[in-house]
């Protein structure tokens, strides 16, 4: 926002949002020279890094040919101290929240260590569980009490990255997890305590297989969806028989695999067709169960890059647009994208979910700020978060009354409870 720059130039940045701030960033010192390094090397890290515990991928090729980072370096040395001791801009901040922003309460509930980073946060059953990012647990907090609790997961990989991403809930009560770069997804059964997890055969097993997303609708037909971020691929396990299916929908887009598309989010239906978004340009695209069809759909926004969303009971795919600013709903009978812009520019909205009155919710990733978005008037309300807290997958509890909204604080090591008085 204060930098200097094209809009086109300043959201190459929101590549560099998801391990620290920009603080880093716009206080180094490096030339382009130095940068053309630094950017490689920030290639390197995992995801699930930050600052206090950096984790190399075992695989390295996006840090490879760093030559390719040039241009971005060339950029980042125009708005860090290369040049001086002093900023040649003036820092902005956004404006004061004021009216039904500020009838709120937050309440963050401690974690008891900085590494541990909720990065998918659901409530079941009153209490709120999370995937850790960056290590191998699942964990619960009770908020009644504040009592923590840690399921230690294997680490299947020895070597490799640890720590899970999704978090969901099947029918029956059991959480499913994507154990990412350790190559398989889990089951917990909250009732025994008890893991089983899936990994992908050795065959299927690559230096960088990340297996970041798992569906929960297997009641339909025993399957659950998932996708490798490492070679961008879908697969689907049957739960009894422990066999994964590939599929390759990226494959059907313009200029196919060279396409330059990547799978973020893989959501199922009521009847476990499954949706993925393509992160890098504008696509969702929806496999058929029983046929293995694929069909592919745009957003109204170039490059909108496509994150997380969820399905309704409608069986619409309701999606954040990570790069497009805004909030995306794709009703899957009409086959048609609706699109609700976000009023303040580069928030970086990364999941989107609605509550029992219609209202949806999403959150910055660079403006830690929530967002309630009345999708009939347009209406929106930002409530800004006490601290740098990253905000990953988001959760509305609607037993209460109006509804709660969750998210954990990926960089802050606590869980967020955002509870609005209107
Ligand atoms: C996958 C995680 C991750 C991403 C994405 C990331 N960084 Fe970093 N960054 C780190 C970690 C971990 C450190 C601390 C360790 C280090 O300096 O290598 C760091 C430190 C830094 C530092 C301070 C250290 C130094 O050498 O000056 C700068 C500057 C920086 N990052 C720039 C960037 C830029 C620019 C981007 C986007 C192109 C970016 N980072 C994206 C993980 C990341």
């Amino acid at each position: 926002m204060s930098i200097p720059g094209t809009d086109d130039d300043k959201l190459q940045l929101i590549n560099c949002v998801s391990c620290h701030t920009l603080e880093r960033v716009v206080k180094s010192s490096h030339d382009a020279e130095e940068f053309v390094q630094v950017v490689a090397r920030m290639n390197g890290y995992a995801q699930v890094s930050q600052p206090i515990k950096p984790q190399r991928r075992v695989d390295l090729s996006r840090a490879a040919n760093p030559e390719r980072f040039r241009k971005v370096a060339e950029y980042l040395a125009t708005i860090n101290l290369s040049a001086g001791m002093k900023h040649e801009f003036e820092l902005k901040t956004l404006p004061r929240v004021k009216g039904r922003g500020t009838n709120v309460v937050i309440t963050e509930y401690d974690l008891p260590r900085a590494t541990i980073e909720p990065h998918d946060v659901i409530i079941v059953n009153g209490e709120a569980w999370y995937t850790n990012f960056g290590e191998q647990f699942l964990g619960k907090i009770d908020p009644k009490t504040g009592k923590h609790t840690e399921y230690a997961m294997p680490e299947l990989r020895k070597g490799f990255p640890t720590g899970n991403l999704d978090l969901g809930v099947d029918r029956d009560g059991n959480l499913f997890l994507g154990m990412m770069y350790q190559g398989g997804v889990a089951k917990f059964d909250r009732k025994t305590e008890k893991f089983q997890i899936w990994q992908l055969p050795p065959e299927r097993l690559r230096d960088d297989s990340q297996i970041n997303m798992v569906t929960n609708q297997a009641h339909v037909d025993g399957k659950v969806w998932m996708n490798d971020a490492g070679p961008s691929t879908l697969l689907r396990l049957d739960l009894a028989t422990g066999k994964f299916e590939e599929f390759d929908p990226l494959s059907m887009l313009p200029g196919g695999r060279q396409g330059g598309y990547s799978i973020y989010d893989v959501r199922a239906d009521s009847q476990n067709n499954v949706y993925v978004t393509d992160f890098q340009k504008n696509y969702v695209i929806k496999v058929d169960a029983k046929t293995g069809k694929f069909t592919a759909y745009q957003t109204g926004t170039p490059l909108s890059r496509n994150r997380r969303g969820r399905i309704d009971d409608q069986d619409r795919f309701w999606f954040a647009e990570y790069r497009g600013n805004k909030i995306a709903m794709l009703d899957t009978k009409e086959e048609k994208v609706q699109e609700w812009p976000l009023p303040t520019k580069f928030t970086s909205p990364y999941d989107v979910i609605w509550d029992k009155n219609g209202d949806l919710w999403t959150g910055g990733m660079t403006t830690d700020r929530v967002i309630r978005l009345d999708p009939k008037s347009g209406q929106v309300v930002e409530y800004p978060l006490p601290r740098d807290t990253n905000m990953r997958r988001m959760f509305v509890d609607n037993s209460t009354t109006p509804p709660t909204f969750w998210v954990g604080s990926n960089h802050g090591a606590s869980i967020v409870k955002v509870e609005p008085l209107d």
